[in-house]
């Protein structure tokens, strides 16, 4: 087996994979879009956990929030992680507080490769884009709401299996750069 060749990584992943890949991280860290072309080069199916939710409540996030609350859209949100879990190989793309409930955080751990994709507060902010799409982001200054919540999230995040930092990557990069941690991981002396 040629495992010195890049061109071969996606390929050497997919064999190993054993479990779903689940990307885990903050808001504006660009899991969905990463999640797709990941799903792509691995030839796996891509799921988002938040427009599953919003398919199946029939509604947008910021609804669900304004008119249930929080803590019923992370029931929700376990539910679906849950049964996500359960549906063989596939990219999975939480939404940013999924892991921040202990019995998602639990089924993600046990049933999932967690991949979280780190990026400065800042650059979060700026790829977030509208604030009125993420309902935690609505109510005052987007950088300071995201550091306040990376403070008491960071802890939980750095539980991933794998950890890769999309600050200075364009979202290809990123995706080559989560294949290689992947490689890495998978392939590493026991
Ligand atoms: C949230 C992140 C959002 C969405 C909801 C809550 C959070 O998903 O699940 O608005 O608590 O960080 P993205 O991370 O995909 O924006």
């Amino acid at each position: 087996m040629n495992t010195g060749n890049k061109f071969d990584r996606p390929a050497l992943v997919r064999e190993r994979l054993d479990k779903p890949l689940v990307l885990i991280g903050m808001m504006g860290s660009g899991k969905s879009h990463i999640g797709k072309l990941l799903g792509e080069a691995l030839d796996l199916p891509f799921v988002d956990s938040d427009t599953e939710i919003e398919r199946q409540a029939g509604l947008p996030i910021a609804k669900i929030f304004s008119r249930d609350g929080e803590p019923a859209f992370r029931k929700m949100e376990r539910k679906i992680v849950q049964d996500l879990l359960g549906n063989g190989l596939q990219v999975i793309a939480t939404g940013g507080g999924a892991v921040m409930n202990p019995e998602t955080a639990q089924a993600i751990w046990e049933g999932g490769l967690s991949v979280w994709i780190h990026a400065d507060p800042v650059i979060l902010a700026e790829r977030a884009g509208n604030p009125q799409d993420r309902p935690l982001l609505a109510c005052g200054n987007p950088v300071e709401i995201l550091e306040t919540l990376l403070k008491e999230r960071n802890p939980v995040y750095e539980k991933a299996d794998i950890t890769v930092c999309s600050d200075e990557l364009s979202v290809a990069d990123t995706v080559g750069a989560v294949i290689e941690a992947l490689y890495s991981h998978l392939y590493k002396e026991p």
